[in-house]
């Protein structure tokens, strides 16, 4: 294949001839296809239907003989503790098994930072003057959207295949006393799928901070969800930072929500025994105890570390077929021609994909146009705002095989006529 940059202006006219053939016979199919949130498909979604049988009228007991239809527990079963603990490669003491939703935790210690101050030595957030927050990026956009509705201001930094860029990372938090943290996603990050390498951890750990309340906010939503052999594994950032002498610095946080059922499963939050202290110190005030009957539901049904394992190994084979289509239809599509670049994730709920710089916009349009809904350029930044206008956010768990075949077959095509477009030979 050859590079579209190197051919004739006709010849290029000619591709795109055919390109827009396809295009509006596509859009003659009046398609409503969404490839834009991560999402289970209702077929990973069965595989945790016994759940649903683990706990009955009569059956409703934890191990040690709590009634887990009642109050209590601040911060989880002990049994469910123990397991997740082993997930986050934490000790039982330092994590809370929370509600239904990581990101939710993630608000929360947002906003007790805001309010309280992390622990009696630091200053509320809400009476700095400026606040700032590193966004390695592209990234999240839900954690973007924190920052966001908080006025933090968000300072993006490269996504490299391990992780941020790690000297501007490090320099900006040197240098700024605003700066109060950095969100990560270390396992199959969201959207590129990067996995932090051993020496990105430790920079993270060992780093200067000029705040002395400086956070890393270690978001380990994909940590089991595999899609090759065995899951990736990411160097403990909590042990990196006791060793570092700052075992205060991560907070880390996980859920069931792509395990088992998203919005019905357990979120968790885990660090320091001293930050879990201060997390029970301020749930005192929101709440008499977290839902221990989906708690007990989740340990009888996943079991123990080989459980979730096992069970991570059905979802990877029924989301593998999907990303392996993506792979196909762009490797088909676009190999060779110069115009886009996209991942192959070793596990996470992400394919992402760069169009010719200026173009991720236009793609998107065209795609809606032709009844595909992909996520919004520039969405994958800090307020939305993509300086190469290139990233999309490809989502492929949700959608049929064929869906998603079409869906990405209508990007590339829009890919193309876009880059065309852009090499001037309209
Ligand atoms: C990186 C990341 N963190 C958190 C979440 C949401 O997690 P939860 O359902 O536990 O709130 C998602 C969902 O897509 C995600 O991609």
């Amino acid at each position: 294949m050859t590079e579209f940059s190197v051919l004739p202006p006709e010849e290029l006219q000619a591709i795109k001839t055919g390109l827009l053939k396809r295009y509006t016979a596509i859009c003659d199919r009046e398609l409503s296809l969404d490839i834009t949130r991560g999402k289970p498909s209702p077929e990973q979604l069965d595989l945790s239907a016994g759940l649903l049988e683990t706990v009955d009228a009569r059956d409703y007991t934890s191990s040690a003989g709590t009634d887990c239809r009642n109050y209590g527990g601040l911060d989880g079963l002990p049994e469910v503790r123990q397991l997740f603990a082993e997930y986050m490669g934490v000790r039982p003491e330092e994590i809370i098994i929370g509600g239904n939703s990581s990101l939710n935790l993630m608000y929360d210690t947002f906003l007790r930072a805001m309010v309280h101050g992390l622990g009696a030595s630091h200053t509320p957030w809400c009476r700095e003057p400026q606040l700032k927050f590193i966004c390695p990026s592209p990234g999240y956009d839900r954690h973007f959207a924190i920052c966001e509705q908080l006025g933090i201001e968000m300072i993006p930094v490269d996504m490299t295949d391990d992780g941020p860029d790690m000297d501007a990372v490090e320099s900006l938090a040197a240098a700024d006393e605003a700066i109060k943290g950095i969100w990560c996603v270390p396992l199959y990050s969201n959207p590129t799928g990067a996995i932090y390498s051993d020496d990105t951890v430790d920079r993270l750990a060992r780093m200067t901070t000029r705040a002395a309340d400086f956070r890393i906010f270690w978001d380990n939503a994909y940590a089991v969800h595999y899609l090759g052999e065995r899951p990736g594994r990411v160097r403990s950032i909590l042990e990196a930072c006791k060793a570092a002498g700052c075992p205060e610095r991560p907070f880390l946080f996980g859920s069931t929500s792509k395990i088992t059922f998203p919005g019905a499963g357990l979120a968790m939050i885990a660090g320091s025994a001293t930050n879990m202290e201060w997390v029970r110190s301020h749930l005192f005030f929101q709440t008499i105890g977290p839902d221990k009957l989906n708690q007990l539901r989740h340990v009888r049904f996943l079991k123990n570390m080989d459980g979730i394992l096992a069970h991570m190994e059905k979802h990877a084979a029924v989301i593998r077929p999907r990303f392996q289509v993506v792979e196909d239809v762009l490797n088909t599509e676009l190999a060779g021609k110069g115009i886009a670049a996209w991942t192959r994730p070793e596990g996470g709920y992400f394919v992402s994909f760069d169009a010719p710089d200026g173009c991720a916009r236009t793609v998107v349009k065209m795609a809606a146009d032709a009844g595909v809904k992909l996520t919004p350029a520039g969405a994958t930044y800090p307020l939305r705002n993509d300086p190469c206008d290139s990233n999309i956010r490809i989502a492929p768990t949700f959608a049929s095989i064929e869906d998603v075949r079409t869906a990405v077959e209508v990007l590339a095509i829009c890919t193309q006529i876009a880059a065309i477009d852009q090499l001037g030979a309209v």
